[in-house]
């Protein structure tokens, strides 16, 4: 399995806070079957109160770690970036970054509300050559109050990645009925942990889920969703959206 978004780094955002802490999460997903993990710390605390090359080189320490003490897990980076109006001009400067440098970014909408500009903040990604993965939309309101919101986005060739937490019924009753519509509709791309923490609700544990999604899409759906679509991301290949 390949997890495409873990909040792992060190220090950097509410994640874990020290290294040992790091390498627990990691420690933990090896032993539940994940290959790859992808740093994905937010944005604005990255360049708000660390910097770019910070992240760079605590993803190299980690790997190295990794290494070290025979955890056979890759980390790569990338940001879980948030919606804004300067979301395109910290792209083309650097600051926000898609996931291991491929083409897709992951965003995150406003949890609550929504404005106009998000269209135009996505429209002009698109023309960019971004190709944008939308961060847990089960858990934002403007897709749960309206699922045609979320279908506009898909038209305009945006991905979805579901949080497992979501489907487990971490994030609430509204939370879980979305993820499951949306598994039951083939509106899911990819599913990640959006782990924070080793252990608890937050944990990176994928497999968690895979009794209960296998029995409403089957085993080789679920596989896709956690293996052969976020390793294409990874690769930077292309995805035909659901
Ligand atoms: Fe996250």
């Amino acid at each position: 399995m390949y997890d495409l978004h873990v909040h792992i780094l060190p220090g950097i955002d509410d994640g874990p806070r020290t290294i040992e802490e790091s390498l627990g999460i990691a420690r933990i997903a090896f032993y539940s079957g994940t290959k790859v993990l992808v740093a994905t710390p937010h944005k604005k605390d990255v360049n708000e109160l660390h910097s770019i090359d910070k992240i760079v080189s605590l993803t190299k320490t980690l790997n190295n770690l990794l290494n070290q003490k025979n955890i056979k897990i890759k980390l790569l980076l990338g940001m879980e970036n948030h919606m804004s109006l300067d979301l395109v001009d910290d792209y083309l400067n650097g600051f926000a970054l898609t996931i291991n440098k491929s083409r897709y970014m992951l965003v995150e909408m406003p949890f609550f509300g929504s404005d106009n500009y998000v269209y135009s903040v996505i429209s002009d990604l698109i023309n960019l050559g971004v190709n944008p993965i939308l961060a847990h939309p089960e858990r934002i309101e403007m897709f749960q109050k309206d699922i045609k919101t979320l279908n506009e986005f898909l038209k305009m060739g945006l991905l979805t990645q579901i949080t497992a937490g979501s489907i487990n019924g971490y994030f609430g009753d509204i939370a879980k009925d979305l993820s499951l519509y949306m598994l039951k509709n083939n509106l899911v791309n990819i599913i990640s942990s959006d782990s924070h923490s080793a252990v608890g609700n937050r944990s990176p544990v994928l497999t968690d889920c895979e009794k209960f999604v296998s029995k409403i899409i089957g085993f080789d759906k679920f596989n896709e969703l956690v293996t052969y679509n976020p390793l294409k991301v990874i690769q930077n290949k292309e995805i035909i959206s659901s």
